[in-house]
């Protein structure tokens, strides 16, 4: 089997839809054993709880913590972050800070990892979060893997739509209100996909 993680923190719920697109398509691959993963949340109550973010994260609460050294158990790790100021969310920075004994270990080279993002505007930062993301993965030795233009979802012109070759993305909208397109989902199934299927072929 080949074990795949996806791995996410979402305030508003919209990178969390983009998990469960990414999910989708890794199950679709035979020979594939797929688990989401929440990374733990910084900001406090309070403030979850004046931005609504708290009632939107209860409804996906069940979905486990992960511990930095669950990640070793993965064959395919594939990460999910809501961009802030054109990087990676705080919350997934310091898991990924927490990963300082793994990567002595070098218990993650040879993994596949991946990335998808969320921003609020079209162009505010999707190529340069899943990057610069790809920086803390090459350091761990992961191969990294994005969407391929065999997803013919990333030519589309007619709407407006997120969607790179550096990974899937959703655009949430300045307010957040705008939720992940299908044509968006899509490509997350894709990502998901392709992720499985490389993975099996490595771990056969
Ligand atoms: C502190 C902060 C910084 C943000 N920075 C950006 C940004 O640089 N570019 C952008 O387009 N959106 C930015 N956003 C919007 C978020 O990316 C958006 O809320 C997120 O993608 C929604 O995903 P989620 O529902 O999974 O949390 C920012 C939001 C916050 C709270």
């Amino acid at each position: 089997m080949a074990k795949i993680h996806i791995v996410f923190y979402s305030m508003f719920g919209h990178i969390h839809q983009m998990a469960e697109a990414v999910a989708e398509g890794a199950r679709s691959v035979a020979g594939s054993e797929v688990q989401l993963f929440q990374v733990p949340e910084l900001v406090p109550d309070a403030a979850l709880e004046r931005t609504g973010a708290k009632k939107l994260r209860a409804s996906f609460a069940n979905i486990p913590i992960i511990e930095p050294a669950q990640l070793v158990e993965a064959d395919a790790i594939i990460f999910g972050t809501p961009t802030r100021f054109g990087n990676m969310c705080a919350q997934m920075r310091n898991f990924l800070d927490r990963t300082g004994q793994i990567w002595a270990q070098g218990s993650l080279i040879g993994k596949v990892g991946s990335v998808f993002a969320s921003t609020g505007t079209q162009h505010g930062g999707q190529e340069t979060t899943i990057t610069s993301f790809h920086a803390t993965l090459l350091h761990h030795g992961m191969i990294i893997v994005g969407v391929p233009y065999s997803e013919q979802g990333l030519t589309v012109m007619t709407e407006i739509t997120g969607g790179t070759p550096y990974g899937a993305t959703t655009l949430a909208g300045a307010d957040g209100s705008r939720q992940p397109s299908e044509n968006e989902l899509k490509i997350a199934r894709f990502q998901g996909k392709h992720v499985a299927e490389i993975t099996t072929r490595l771990v056969r």
